[in-house]
This record gives structure tokens, C-alpha cells and sequence, in this order.
């Protein structure tokens, strides 16, 4: 079964055994939902509606609802945040959680390195969307053709960053919050 993410649904049955154990339905009312897991589930969240947000700005300028430069002045601030904490986020699961996660159950050790390569997957994705950004960030205004299919390009690298971190963030959770519910933040060493 491949793990790519750009093909894989969900986990294969070996790396479900905590997640059978403890399904999303039973996360929120656990007692071992600390403090840490929920931040981290709530910045998720974050990245979650910033994508729609840009999905949807990006949609009403295609329907031209926006303005091209009411477009690019909304678009810059939300797309250089967006990548940003994005990228901030990547750098913290990789040299602090995977880690310690990993070393504390072995079995999800394959999980782990999924998710690490797929940060690099997501991080070529954010690339691409950066730069077909700038494009249209910086294409002359009153070319209305080239403008239009720079922003198509834009909108298209962005929908395809969006489905890879859809994916990401809903595998991450379901090998991350089953290990913290059976072991507890402090014995993982999370505080
Ligand atoms: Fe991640
Ligand atoms: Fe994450």
C-alpha cells in the first residue's frame, strides 16, 4: 500500500492500532486531551480556515467579485501568514514531536517518517504556490489576460497545497492523538 500523500486515504490496519483503541468521536471528552493536544489540534484548525479563506478569495476573484487590486492587497498579508506559520509549525513537529513521539512508540515509527516526508512534499507544494503567487503578485494591472492566467496559475498551485495539507493534517492527527490519550502529555514529555 503506498504512503504517498498525494495517493494514500488514510493509514494502513498496522499503523491504526491506537486509533481503533481511541477514534476521533472519544478525543474530545478524553481526560488525557491536555492542554498541549488541544493547541496543537486548534492550530490545525487555524490552517484549516485559512485555507478555505484563500480558496475562497481566490474563487471570488475568478468570479470577479474582487477587484484585481482589491485581490492582491487581501491576498498578500493572508498568503505570507498562511506560509509562514505553516512553515514554522513543519520545523517544530520535525526536531521536537516526531522525535519524542516516535522513540515512544516504536510501532508508529513508520507513520513518523511519512509525515516528515510529507512536510518536504507540502514544503515543495508552498514553493510553488509562493511563487505563482508572486507572479501574479507582480503582473502589470492593466494586462488583463496575463493577469487572469497568473491568478489561475496561483489558484491552482494553491488547491493543490490545500488537498496535500487536508490530508496531512487528518493522518498527523489520527497517529498523534491516539498515542497522547494512551499515554498522557507528561509521561510523553510534552510539558
Ligand atoms: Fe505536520
Ligand atoms: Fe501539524
Amino acid at each position: 500500500m503506498t504512503l504517498d500523500l498525494d495517493l494514500r486515504t488514510g493509514w494502513p490496519v498496522e499503523l491504526r492500532v491506537l486509533l481503533e483503541r481511541y477514534p476521533r468521536e472519544v478525543w474530545q471528552t478524553h481526560a488525557n486531551l491536555g492542554e498541549l493536544a488541544r493547541f496543537w489540534l486548534h492550530i490545525h484548525d487555524g490552517f484549516r480556515r485559512a485555507a478555505v479563506s484563500l480558496a475562497g478569495g481566490a474563487a471570488e476573484f475568478r468570479e470577479g467579485r474582487m477587484t484585481p487590486a482589491d485581490y492582491r492587497s487581501w491576498l498578500t498579508p493572508k498568503l505570507r501568514s498562511f506560509l509562514g506559520h505553516l512553515e514554522g509549525h513543519h520545523t517544530i513537529e520535525d526536531y521536537q514531536f516526531f522525535p519524542v513521539f516516535s522513540a515512544a512508540e516504536p510501532r508508529l515509527l513508520r507513520g513518523f517518517e511519512v509525515l516528515e516526508s510529507d512536510h518536504e512534499n507540502i514544503h515543495a507544494a508552498m514553493n510553488a504556490a509562493y511563487e505563482s503567487a508572486s507572479a501574479f503578485l507582480s503582473a502589470p494591472e492593466a494586462d488583463r489576460d496575463t493577469l487572469i492566467r497568473a491568478a489561475d496559475r496561483y489558484a491552482d498551485a494553491g488547491q493543490a497545497l490545500i488537498r496535500k495539507l487536508g490530508r496531512h493534517l487528518e493522518d498527523e492527527e489520527d497517529l498523534i492523538i491516539p498515542l497522547i490519550l494512551e499515554r498522557g502529555e507528561g509521561q510523553l514529555g510534552m510539558r
